[in-house]
């Protein structure tokens, strides 16, 4: 016997639908291809970690001393402008002599072309290249992103990007790595453009901090935990004060109580 005509559509669309429900269920239980070869980055202790903890501003002003001396030569922080960074602990004197020393773009010069100078505090801390495509240019094809979201916007946070500043590493024998790249053992695929950036005494620290490979990746990690929570910080502070002002203020409340109740016998 066969099939009628008009039942052919219906099934065709039927058995594509199955087709379709299959794939995406083995799609959904087989983990995705790339999850496999990135491993976790160790979790650290952090300043800022669990529902009180605020960045060590004294860590985020050491991890923004290596920001600006290593890393702004190739990344922006675009979320952040000069004057910002009292959140850290700066004073307005401090941060306008911070702003002085980046250059920034300053309009058209008599003749129209581009004006570059000293920055000042309203003004963002922009990428060193004028655009993405002469980034990628002299970046062997990638392109530095913009730090200032970074740890909200990785897998990890900070434990990621301390995990990429200090995962260099010599590639295993029989891994073949493509020019100019350099292994790295937390970097999805395992090969970065970007150079090892930090080295044992790269920046100096005027706290004497020692300036170790690791303590200037945690400073900097810091750092860039806070400027992509700068609110959550605040709050959080806030939130430790009127906690403290609550305690306080149980303690009078019971005092006066039991001043005004001592009479009644
Ligand atoms: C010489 C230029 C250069 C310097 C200096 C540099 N980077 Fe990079 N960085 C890059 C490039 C290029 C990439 C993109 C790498 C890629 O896609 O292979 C990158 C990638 C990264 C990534 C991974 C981003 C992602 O998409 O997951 C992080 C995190 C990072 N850089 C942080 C830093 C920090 C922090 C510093 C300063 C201590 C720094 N970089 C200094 C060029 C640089």
């Amino acid at each position: 016997m066969r099939t009628p005509r008009f039942l052919f559509a219906p099934m065709r669309t039927f058995f594509a639908l199955m087709v379709a429900a299959a794939l995406a269920i083995t799609g959904l239980l087989a983990p995705p291809a790339s999850a496999q070869d990135v491993p976790t980055p160790p979790n650290e202790n952090w300043s800022f970690d669990g529902i009180f903890g605020t960045p060590d501003l004294a860590a985020a002003q050491r991890g923004f001393q290596v920001y600006s001396e290593v890393c702004s030569t190739c990344h922006a922080i675009h979320q952040m402008h000069f004057r910002d960074l009292t959140g850290l602990g700066f004073n307005d004197a401090q941060v306008k002599a911070i702003a002085s020393t980046f250059t920034v773009p300053q309009g058209l010069d008599d003749s129209g072309q581009p004006k570059e100078g000293p920055g000042m505090p309203a003004n963002q801390f922009r990428s060193p290249f004028p655009n993405e495509k002469a980034a990628r240019a002299a970046m062997n094809g990638a392109y530095p992103p913009d730090l200032s979201l970074i740890i909200n916007a990785r897998e990890g946070g900070a434990n990621y990007v301390y995990g990429i500043l200090t995962g260099y590493a010599d590639a295993p024998t029989g891994f073949t790595m493509q020019d100019a790249m350099n292994y790295n053992r937390y970097f999805p695929g395992h090969q970065i453009a970007m150079p090892q950036p930090l080295q044992d005494g790269k920046v100096t620290y005027t706290d004497g901090t020692p300036n170790t490979v690791d303590q200037m990746a945690r400073d900097v990690a810091t750092f860039l935990y806070w400027t992509s929570n700068p609110e959550t910080t605040e709050r959080k502070q806030m939130g430790i004060r009127v906690i403290l002002f609550l305690v306080l203020l149980t303690g009078v409340t019971y005092a006066v109580k039991r001043k005004i109740w001592s009479d009644v016998h």
